[in-house]
């Protein structure tokens, strides 16, 4: 007796080399993954040197600093993972390699070891240092009328503001 199960249809895509049909067009969505690169690079590297000081931090401010540093460093932990998700999403590899990071963040890769407050003013400037790489890829991203990235990266830049608001604070002398 003859299978009766049914063929692969020649005509539909194999699932694993998929074009996304979200309506935006390849050009359009591969400049946001583009965009995007960035972004995960300078998260990752901030990742890493938030955690540093978390470990690293001494002083007078140790607990408030090392507490502090916890939630941000948690906080790109995810932030890291969704990007990357949206980069799949828009049908493009997710960067996952030290040497890409390396190449593509706006973030220096640096001994963060150093007097405490100095440890500090380093987070401040690479909060502030990421604010631009995402004003940059939210750009593109509008551009390219990609208003989930939008979303996506608007949240990100709110969080950055505010941790360099509370690093800042936090680093006061008052
Ligand atoms: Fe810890």
């Amino acid at each position: 007796m003859a299978s009766t199960k049914p063929k692969p249809n020649a005509d539909l895509a194999d699932p694993a080399q998929f074009t996304p049909e979200t309506g935006l067009k390849p050009a359009e969505y591969r400049q946001v993954a583009e965009a995007l690169g960035p972004v995960l690079a300078d998260s990752y590297q901030l990742f890493i040197k938030t955690q540093g000081v978390h470990w690293n931090i001494s002083g007078a401010n140790f607990f408030g600093l090392h507490k502090l540093t916890e939630a941000q460093y948690q906080d790109l932990y995810a932030a890291i993972d969704e990007i990357a998700e949206r980069i799949r999403s828009l049908g493009e590899p997710a960067p996952a390699t030290y040497r890409a990071y390396g190449e593509m963040s706006n973030i220096r890769d640096e001994e963060t070891r150093t007097a405490p407050m100095d440890q500090v003013r380093t987070l401040i400037r690479d909060n502030g240092t990421i604010c631009k790489t995402l004003r940059a890829a939210i750009k593109t991203s509008d551009e390219m009328n990609d208003v989930v990235t939008v979303d996506m990266l608007t949240a990100r830049l709110a969080r950055h503001e505010q941790n360099g608001w509370m690093l800042r604070m936090s680093a006061s002398d008052a």
